[in-house]
């Protein structure tokens, strides 16, 4: 099951006849069950353009991936199991619900991934998380893991991995595999980033087949320096200093 490159779309309310909307690039499809895309709704495309312009100053960078931050988060809590669970109304009538079972903890992978602590945090008081700082060795040019700290009793969580951009999925792949360590099943993992590249989606649904990834859009590729195209540019250099 592989890629296509990205198509436009028609996008924006049914009520318009096709004819009368713009036509937008959308997420390229992915066949792998374990890729979710987040539906690509007008909101989203508008969100994402905003972002991916480099014309946009860096308060409103920081304003619109936050607005796309919260939709991964709740997209993602949405993969998380439920019970039942009845509940009275003030007006004494009974309503058949469900609440949430098990516990969760965000794990950032270090810097631009702690952009999205903040978001995991407004949809899970008190939530914990922990951080994962992996740089590039510079003897081996090999990802290398420098730091983590992850709360004690991880192996009995879900665990939302948080890293805003999925280029080749080098960072990543670690992170999961530092998590697999410390007694994570792979598919208590919820992966959630901005933009994903086609490569590292690919490499991630082989390797961990039973992990999830949910992701707001698979963009068209990388560049010769791994950049994700047209992708955004460096997100921790947009949302923490330029
Ligand atoms: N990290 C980024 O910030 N941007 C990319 O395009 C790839 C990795």
């Amino acid at each position: 099951p592989e890629t296509t490159t990205a198509p436009a779309h028609c996008v924006g309310p049914d009520y318009r006849p096709n004819a009368q909307k713009p036509t937008a690039t959308v997420s390229t499809e992915i066949s792998y069950e374990n890729v979710h895309i987040l539906p690509q709704t007008s909101q989203l495309i508008a969100l994402l353009t905003m972002i991916r312009d480099k014309d946009t100053a860096r308060a409103d960078f920081i304003f619109y991936s936050n607005r796309i931050i919260r939709l991964l988060v709740e997209e993602g809590l949405n993969h998380l199991p439920v019970i039942e669970h009845t509940i009275t109304t003030p007006v004494g009538h009974s309503y058949a619900g469900v609440k949430f079972q098990g516990k969760i903890c965000g794990v950032s992978i270090m810097r631009a991934g702690e952009a999205m602590e903040q978001g995991l945090r407004d949809c899970c008081r008190s939530v914990r998380i922990g951080k994962i700082l992996i740089q590039r060795d510079e003897d081996t040019s090999k990802p290398k893991l420098f730091y983590d700290k992850l709360p004690e009793d991880i192996s009995d969580r879900w665990v939302l991995l948080l890293d805003p951009m999925f280029a080749t999925g080098g960072s990543a792949t670690m992170a999961v595999d530092v998590l697999k360590s410390r007694g994570v099943p792979e598919n208590r993992i919820l992966f959630l980033n901005l933009i994903a590249s086609p490569e590292g989606v690919t490499s991630f649904a082989k390797r961990f087949p039973k992990l999830r990834v949910v992701t707001a859009f698979v963009d068209q590729g990388l560049d010769e320096k791994n950049y994700i195209v047209p992708g955004l540019g460096d997100f921790g250099d947009r949302f923490y200093t330029l």
